[in-house]
């Protein structure tokens, strides 16, 4: 990867970390998760409304690290206004991108994209996919924590 991308990718990390988008709670959100990472303790919460198999609403609130959180606010920007199905699509992409898998790249990932070279530090990558296992399990509906 260029230098001049690095760069703007750490940018454009560094922006959703500063100002981060959709930051707060959905008071009546149909789903909230509650997740954490095991290795340094930083947690999210998310909550979503999801209706007729329509992400309407996702926020997110938690404390972590700037890929973490920076992460986080990518994520919601994301699936919002997506189907179920899409956002979950999108869980699978990224998580292929981080374990340096091939992933589908006719979807256009956006923002998401400036996370790809976290895939290099594995120390990292569970930072990087926090949030997005916690969507996954939400709209999986597995059991809430
Ligand atoms: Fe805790 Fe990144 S160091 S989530």
């Amino acid at each position: 990867m260029s230098s001049n991308l690095d760069a703007l990718y750490r940018r454009v990390i560094m922006d959703h970390y500063k100002k981060p988008r959709n930051r707060g709670v959905l008071e009546d959100g149909s789903h909230t998760i509650n997740m954490n990472n095991p290795t340094c303790g930083d947690r999210i919460h998310l909550t979503f409304n999801v209706k007729d198999g329509i992400v309407e609403d996702a926020k997110f609130e938690g404390e972590g690290c700037s890929i973490s959180m920076s992460s986080a606010s990518m994520m919601t920007e994301a699936i919002k206004g997506k189907k179920v199905e899409e956002a979950l699509k999108l869980a699978k992409i990224f998580s292929d991108m981080m374990l340096g898998k091939e992933y589908d790249d006719e979807v256009d990932l956006g923002d998401i994209e400036a996370l790809q070279g976290v895939a290099k530090f594995p120390a990292r990558i569970k930072c990087a996919t926090l949030a997005w296992k916690a969507m996954e399990k939400g709209l999986k509906g597995e059991e809430h924590e």
